[in-house]
């Protein structure tokens, strides 16, 4: 019998982390990368002492109750901790832990990059190209919202906000944000704070979200709020597809009352409202903000780091519960 500890990762994780977690782990590999439903999830927990997960778990509190007696940590491949039922975790003496850091400039390139997208009418721009309808340049023709100089309203300045501010910068466009607290003179570097968002909207040509989903950002963006916005403003997301209402967004899309939006996170995704769809004006990306060798490699070491410290004894230097 094997004396490493027994780990269920839950889904196929790159060739160097699944390398390092045979080398120091029992480890329950899924090289098929099956997506588990909860009984067999909970069947493949048998035995195991730490559950190396996905986003793509949904880890409520009635599934966590029900994790065997032995799982003592649960490391998740991602910064965000939504699908974790934490009190519950708490409740079990479950610890858990994250992976902050290693994906913030990935994330905050594909913003840019919805940002500049959405913008600059990518999405319609390549299809012309591809489906041969490109007929000739013309100096009227796809045109789009210039980026420079213009006002970026970011919702939520962590990690992630901060270095999207800092990209947004080099576009020379002026930054505001809201954030449950004010940053310190040297993370702000002149941006302007608003402590009610609400405040903020009148004034941003674009909007960046990046909080997190809790209880009290779930439809951050409604009707009442893209009201606020100035006509033909352009939104992106690349936090988490529950902070926007849908149906307020894809109406304020068609109407023209948003110029155009870039999308790389959705609602109850992989589906995605088919409102969104027949959109020239939506950018849409298949939540792809960390994805990249780089990222997802320091990913899988972040949480192999956590489970290490954890099985040697020592604090998880990622624990969120
Ligand atoms: C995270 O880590 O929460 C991301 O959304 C995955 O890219």
């Amino acid at each position: 019998m094997s004396s490493k500890p027994r780990v269920l990762v839950t889904r196929h994780l790159p060739p160097k982390v699944e390398a390092r977690l045979g080398r120091d782990y029992d480890a329950r590999l899924n090289p098929e990368d099956r997506l588990y439903g909860t009984e067999e999830l909970l069947k493949l927990a048998e035995g195991c002492d730490a559950l190396l997960g996905c986003p793509t778990d949904k880890l409520n509190a009635d599934t966590i109750q029900r994790l065997p007696a032995s799982i003592k940590a649960l490391a998740t491949f991602s910064v965000g901790h939504e699908h974790i039922d934490l009190a519950a975790c708490k409740a079990r003496n479950i610890a858990v832990s994250n992976t902050p850091d290693v994906l913030t400039d990935a994330t905050a390139d594909i913003a840019m990059l919805l940002m500049l997208a959405a913008a600059r009418r990518a999405h319609e721009g390549e299809k012309l190209v591809r489906e041969k309808r490109w007929g000739s340049w013309a100096p009227t023709g796809m045109l789009g919202t210039h980026v420079t100089g213009k006002r970026l309203g970011i919702v939520g300045m962590g990690r992630i906000g901060q270095a999207v501010a800092k990209r947004a910068r080099a576009f020379d466009m002026q930054i505001l944000y809201s954030n449950r607290s004010r940053l310190k003179p040297e993370l702000e570097q002149g941006a302007a704070y608003f402590a009610d968002p609400d405040d903020m909207l009148p004034q941003c040509d674009f909007l960046s979200l990046h909080c997190p989903a809790t209880p009290e950002t779930v439809k951050f963006l409604n009707a009442a709020r893209i009201a606020r916005l100035p006509d033909g403003a352009i939104v992106v997301n690349t936090a988490r597809g529950a902070v926007v209402d849908d149906a307020a967004l894809i109406a304020a899309l068609t109407s023209g009352k948003l110029a155009a939006a870039g999308l790389d996170v959705f609602d109850g995704e992989p589906k995605v409202n088919p409102g969104y769809l027949p959109l020239e004006n939506a950018f849409l990306l298949p939540h792809v903000g960390s994805a990249t060798h780089d990222t997802r490699d320091a990913m899988g070491m972040r949480c192999l780091d956590n489970l290490d410290a954890f099985f040697a004894g020592r604090a998880m230097p990622h624990r969120v519960a």
